[in-house]
């Protein structure tokens, strides 16, 4: 089984420049097979991360400057399920089935604050828990359940340094 196709966007994050989330949830998405991640500013700093991630680990995660509603009317164009992630939505675990029967998705994750709007545009609005909690576990626990598990074993192509998985200590392969 092939991964399934996964973009994923922030939602209002110009309320709170929190930099260190991003960061993570750029870092999180990439890690775990994702192709690209919308937000509605990207500093240079942050760019420049993701950057230097991809050319020293591989692959071509992108982070893209948008809108969220450019976001979505791009995913509905391509036939993407647009799938919210909400304390206040329906619990995954009776969702997943219906969400593996799709092969793409943009996954929208909030900041503080989340317009009704991205309630009602959403295709599926689905809880991790009906607690409060984390929109980077939120992502990863759901692309976990929407891949089966094979987002672990992504291979990043064109990478410096490579990582020779260990039970003790650390080996790392450099390109030569
Ligand atoms: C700081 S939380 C804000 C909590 C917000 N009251 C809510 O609607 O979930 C930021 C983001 O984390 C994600 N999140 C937090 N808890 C979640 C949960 N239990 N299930 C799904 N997503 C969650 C949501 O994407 C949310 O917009």
């Amino acid at each position: 089984m092939g991964l399934k196709s996964v973009r994923v966007v922030r939602v209002g994050h110009r309320y709170v420049r929190d930099y260190r989330t991003l960061t993570h949830l750029c870092l999180v998405s990439r890690a775990l097979g994702a192709e690209a991640i919308y937000l509605e500013e990207v500093e240079k700093e942050l760019q420049e991360t993701v950057g230097e991630v991809n050319r020293t680990w591989g692959g071509d995660f992108a982070v893209v400057e948008g809108k969220w509603r450019r976001a979505f009317q791009d995913a509905k164009a391509d036939g993407r399920a647009i799938v919210h992630l909400t304390m206040y939505g329906t619990p995954l675990q009776d969702d997943v089935a219906d969400l593996r029967k799709h092969d793409s998705f943009l996954i929208a994750v909030g900041g503080p604050k989340v317009p009704g709007e991205v309630y009602r545009l959403a295709d599926y609005n689905v809880a991790v828990t009906s607690q409060p909690h984390s929109e980077v576990a939120a992502l990863a626990i759901t692309i976990h359940e929407l891949q089966e598990g094979e987002e672990l074993k992504k291979v990043f192509g064109d990478y410096k340094l490579r990582i020779v998985p260990s039970a003790k200590g650390k080996r790392v392969e450099q390109k030569t």
